[in-house]
């Protein structure tokens, strides 16, 4: 059967080893195996990413992982058609460990690589899982990014919005430290809010009057840290009380940005498909039901994958990597790793939109 595509993921851009094998055939695009290993216990002493650690620790896992997807998916290397690997935007030392494990697999087997932006993986998730058609509005919304992006082909992309400090993941582990809540901060805050009163403190939303979908979120942090402080000079400590009615205040604050936003983003896009969210903090319920809601008003489709494919994977890469290799891209050896790779080349940088270092 020639129009069968078997193609090999590899993902090692920030603190996650993952491999994963796809087969597209007639009948679709099939998830054959996806397994993903975490750093978070290598790092947990160091409040972040070691980027140093990271390197070494993908060097050592990357093989074992692609081990582990071949194993599981019961697909043997030599009946692989393509790699496609993670070139960047991420830690240096860890994008260069998979390219350089890709490169020598794809050498060994004579088979042809693809390098694959990171963001690009997450922001073509939905047509794996759902099988959206272009074009379609993304949010990317995670540890280290937030952006409004127009999705038009696997290589199309135009950044309508973003953040232009913190990343709302970033905010939410910084606020859960400030509360001596446990990391994750998200999930952490997510839990105390459920027991808090959302309207007791009044968080600002930046930006909210700015006629476009750029976002801000550092202030919001300060604001908490202030808040707390305040509390702690006037009572001496935090009650439970008052440590959950900040995570509500605070988690609407953000809902409400991330809303008003999304209808600022869709303003004059009239063709879409749909929406699309992805990015650990889209694992909150609240502030999905919110932009599910705001898609119902505006009568368009909302598309929340799985949330194993929403966070770091190599399924995802494969899956670019497929869309690349169909319309015939082929790297060769000389395939670079890149720390920064903007999806939207046309627009000014912006953080949060390939930056360095981050987790994407
Ligand atoms: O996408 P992700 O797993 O990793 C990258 O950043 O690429 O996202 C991790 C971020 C963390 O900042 C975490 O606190 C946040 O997503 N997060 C959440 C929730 N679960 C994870 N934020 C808010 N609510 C949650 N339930
Ligand atoms: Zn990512």
């Amino acid at each position: 059967m020639t129009d069968q595509i078997t193609i090999l993921g590899i993902e090692s851009s920030c603190d996650d080893t993952a491999a994963a094998i796809l087969r597209a055939d007639a009948d679709g695009v099939r998830i054959m195996s996806s397994v993903v290993t975490s750093q978070t216990e290598l790092h947990a002493n160091f409040g972040g990413v070691v980027p140093e650690i990271a390197a070494r620790a993908h060097a050592e896992r990357l093989d074992l992982m692609v081990e582990q997807a071949v194993d599981e998916s019961n697909v043997p290397l030599s009946k692989l058609d393509a790699i496609a690997v993670t070139a960047g935007p991420g830690l240096i030392g860890g994008v260069i460990s998979g390219v350089m494990c890709a490169k020598g697999l794809a050498r060994g087997l004579g088979i042809p690589l693809v390098g694959v932006n990171h963001l690009a993986g997450h922001a073509l998730t939905p047509r794996l899982t759902d099988g959206l058609k272009y074009p379609y509005l993304m949010l990317l919304v995670s540890g280290g990014h937030c952006q409004f992006l127009r999705v038009d082909g696997p290589e199309e992309f135009t950044r309508i919005g973003g953040t232009i400090d913190d990343a709302p993941g970033e905010a939410f582990d910084k606020v859960a430290k400030l509360l001596g809540l446990p990391q994750p901060g998200g999930p952490a805050v997510e839990r105390e809010a459920l027991k808090g009163d959302f309207l007791r403190f009044k968080f600002p939303r930046p930006l909210m009057d700015r006629p476009n979908a750029d976002m801000s979120f550092s202030g919001l942090k300060t604001a908490v840290l202030r808040t707390r402080d305040a509390l702690v000079a006037e009572q001496g400590g935090l009650s439970e009380q008052d440590r959950s009615d900040i995570c509500a205040s605070f988690q609407d604050a953000v809902r409400d940005v991330l809303v008003q936003k999304l209808y600022r983003a869709l303003e004059g896009q009239f063709d879409l498909t749909g929406v699309a969210v992805a990015g650990g903090v889209a694992a909150n319920k609240r502030l999905r039901l919110a932009l599910e809601d705001v898609c119902e008003t505006m009568d368009v489709l909302f598309v929340a994958p799985p949330l194993d494919l929403c966070t770091d994977n190599a399924a995802m890469i494969a899956y670019a990597g497929l869309e690349l290799f169909q319309l015939g891209r082929r790297d060769g050896m000389d395939l670079v790793a890149r720390p920064r790779w903007p999806l939207d080349q046309h627009s000014p940088a912006m953080l949060g939109s390939g930056k360095k270092g981050a987790k994407a």
